[in-house]
């Protein structure tokens, strides 16, 4: 059975709740991230864990065709796993294949074929979001996708009633359905962040932004990404939710080509699905790495670039809304022809729909309690930063204060 999924959807937790409820015998094998691993080192694991001898590793003494060396390993592996699965079945997990080495793959596609015949459950685990440039395991899939005998399931994100029983689990008190669903949205249900919000609607969490670990999650996943990529979609981040490759280019003063190509870097890897964030939480934490110069600088080149656009007239209030994001905090109400009313010289209103004006109100201050769920989910509106269709802004990490005069003006 092979589980796929993106970095905390919960692929491990599933693999874990197979094994507790299989009631059975389990031998567990990670792969690691490290360098300096030994080959095979997720099944040296598993090897140990059911007490084989380690001289299975050993070279012959004579030497042979390494061909022949590793097949021979491969079957001498495969026999003693098979056997330890008798009388009583045996479940083995390999966790974490993205980093498997090439030959611990190859190994275990050698087992799969053999274990139909077998009272052997394996379970492999890997980040489908992290198999570019990883030719072993990419064969690997391929062909097991052709073996009979394997499962292969892909985890989604949970749904709200999921979420709200997992926040509950966290904080201890039944969350409003409310919240549960601004939160299922946000994280698009993945239990790792759910988990990481609850902490911070329980209080105990540190600081009232993002949750250090969401930070560090998302700062793990860009920090696989090339230079380009990952500072292509900081600026994107700050930029809006949705990610027009035009206006990317034209603020990040960027090629188009480099942004089309970091794009792609950024499709495969799963932090951009259907021409925006993959979470709204990634973009969150992506745009934390832009400094305020740079983050200023590229609201008024957006202004700029979506000023020079043919329907500049009906985008009025992204203008403003770019123009106003690319103040200083000491240049409030100079903004190059937009006022604290949201109007500007020769138009009409600006064309920031209710639901936006509603979120204001609720960004600002500092509840505590309960209401402190309005922080948590204040970033339903960080789906769609200005740029964007639906309008708001994350009460989250948007570097500056939530408190800022013009928002209330609104
Ligand atoms: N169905 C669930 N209900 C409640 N919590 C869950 C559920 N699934 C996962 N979790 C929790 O979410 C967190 C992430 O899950 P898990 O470690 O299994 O993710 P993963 O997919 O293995 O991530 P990674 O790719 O980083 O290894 C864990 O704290 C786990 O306990
Ligand atoms: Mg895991």
């Amino acid at each position: 059975m092979l589980i796929a999924g993106e970095p905390g959807v919960g692929k491990t937790r599933l693999a874990e709740d197979v094994v507790a409820r299989s009631g059975m015998s389990y031998a567990w094998g990670r792969a690691t991230e490290a360098e300096g691993s030994p080959p095979y080192w997720p099944f040296r694991q598993v090897v140990r864990a059911i007490g084989g001898a380690s001289t299975v590793w050993e070279p012959p003494a004579g030497g042979a065709d390494s061909a022949q060396e590793r097949f021979r390993l491969f079957e001498a592996v495969t026999e003693l796993l098979i056997a330890a699965a008798e009388p009583d079945a045996l479940v083995v997990v390999f966790d974490d294949l993205q980093w498997a080495d090439p030959a611990s793959v190859q190994l275990l596609v050698h087992l799969a074929r053999a274990v139909a015949r077998s009272k052997l459950l394996v379970i492999g685990t890997f980040r489908h979001t992290e198999t570019t440039g990883r030719a072993a395991l990419r064969g690997a899939l391929s062909t097991l996708a052709s073996e009979p005998a394997v499962t292969r399931l892909t985890l989604a994100g949970l749904t709200e009633p999921e979420v709200a029983a997992q926040l509950a689990g966290v904080t201890g008190w039944p969350v409003p359905a409310s919240v549960a669903a601004a939160i299922c949205r946000r994280t698009s249900g993945n239990p790792f962040f759910v988990g990481e919000l609850g902490r911070l609607l329980a209080g105990s969490a540190d600081g009232d932004e993002l949750p250090a670990g969401v930070r560090d999650a998302v700062r793990g996943r860009l920090g696989r990404l090339s230079p380009l990529c990952r500072a292509m979609l900081a600026e994107a981040a700050v930029l809006g939710a949705e990610l027009d490759p035009e206006a990317i280019a034209a603020a990040t003063e960027r090629s188009l080509a480099e942004v089309l190509a970091a794009l792609d870097e950024a499709i495969a890897a799963g932090i951009v699905e259907g021409g925006r964030f993959a979470h709204d939480l990634i973009r969150e934490a992506a745009r934390l790495d832009v400094g305020t110069v740079e983050r200023l600088a590229l609201h008024q080149r957006m202004a700029g670039y979506l000023r020079g656009l043919g329907d500049a007239d009906v985008r009025v209030g992204q203008i403003a809304e770019h123009l106003l994001e690319s103040l200083p905090a000491g240049g409030r109400g100079r903004g190059g022809g937009v006022d604290r009313t949201g109007r500007r010289a020769g138009h009409g209103p600006t064309r920031l729909g209710a639901s936006q004006c509603a979120l204001w109100p609720r960004a600002g201050g500092r509840p505590a309690g309960p209401v402190a769920a309005g922080r948590v989910v204040a970033g339903q509106g960080a789906s769609a930063g200005p740029g964007s269709r639906g309008g708001g802004r994350s009460g989250l990490g948007g570097g500056r204060g939530r408190d800022r005069p013009y928002r209330w003006a609104r």
